[in-house]
């Protein structure tokens, strides 16, 4: 797996998958008054991070805080008990496994679908769906529903975008952020 620990390289720090620049994505850090259409979106994450609940999707516009609140919930659980994958990086890795395709990918993939890491997949939005890499990372979310494993999805798509099998598994924890996009506020 990547980033179980922390690794670095010539540019990039980054722990369980985290920029270490956004380690500082705590429930702490984060300032509810800035953007009240998040309190649901908050309440769900420390659920999760405090294992009251195993599913948060978060989906909601650019900018409204989805992905501070998926770290923050990485923080609160244990960062080294958890893993941040983008999306597109995931299929991009997928892809890049060994070609012995199915055989491979089942040995590479058991921790995701059976390990109770807190995963987080970060961004998932409009990936073509009939493509084996994303079938691939389907099959990791419907195991995790079913083994009730931590997991938290950020999207900013509407819920009517994203993969209706992933919202019917993950529907228990869907919050549709009515949060504003206040990235400027918080770019220094
Ligand atoms: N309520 C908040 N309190 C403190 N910082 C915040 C808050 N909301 C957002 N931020 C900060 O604003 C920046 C943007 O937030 P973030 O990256 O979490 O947005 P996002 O919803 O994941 O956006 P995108 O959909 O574009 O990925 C980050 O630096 C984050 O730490
Ligand atoms: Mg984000």
């Amino acid at each position: 797996m990547h980033g179980s620990s922390t690794s670095t390289d010539s540019t990039l720090t980054t722990v369980s998958g985290v920029p270490a620049s956004r380690l500082s994505n705590t429930f702490d850090s984060w300032q509810a008054s800035a953007n009240p259409g998040m309190e649901a979106a908050f309440a769900r994450c420390v659920a999760v991070a405090k294992g009251e609940s195993t599913k948060a999707l978060l989906s909601g516009r650019p900018g409204t805080g989805k992905t501070h609140l998926a770290i923050a919930a990485m923080v609160e659980f244990g960062i080294l008990r958890s893993l941040l994958w983008k999306v597109p990086d995931f299929l991009d890795w997928i892809k890049n496994q060994a070609y012995d395709k199915e055989l491979e990918m089942a040995r590479i993939l058991r921790p995701y679908r059976e390990d109770p890491f807190l995963l987080v997949l970060d961004d998932l939005g409009v990936e073509q769906r009939t493509e084996w890499a994303y079938q691939q990372l389907y099959r990791v979310l419907d195991s995790r529903a079913d083994n009730k494993l931590p997991t938290i999805i950020t999207s900013n798509q509407l819920p009517d975008k994203i993969d209706e099998r992933i919202v019917s598994r993950y529907r228990s924890g869907l919050v549709v952020c009515a949060g504003k996009d206040v990235r400027s506020r918080f770019d220094v």
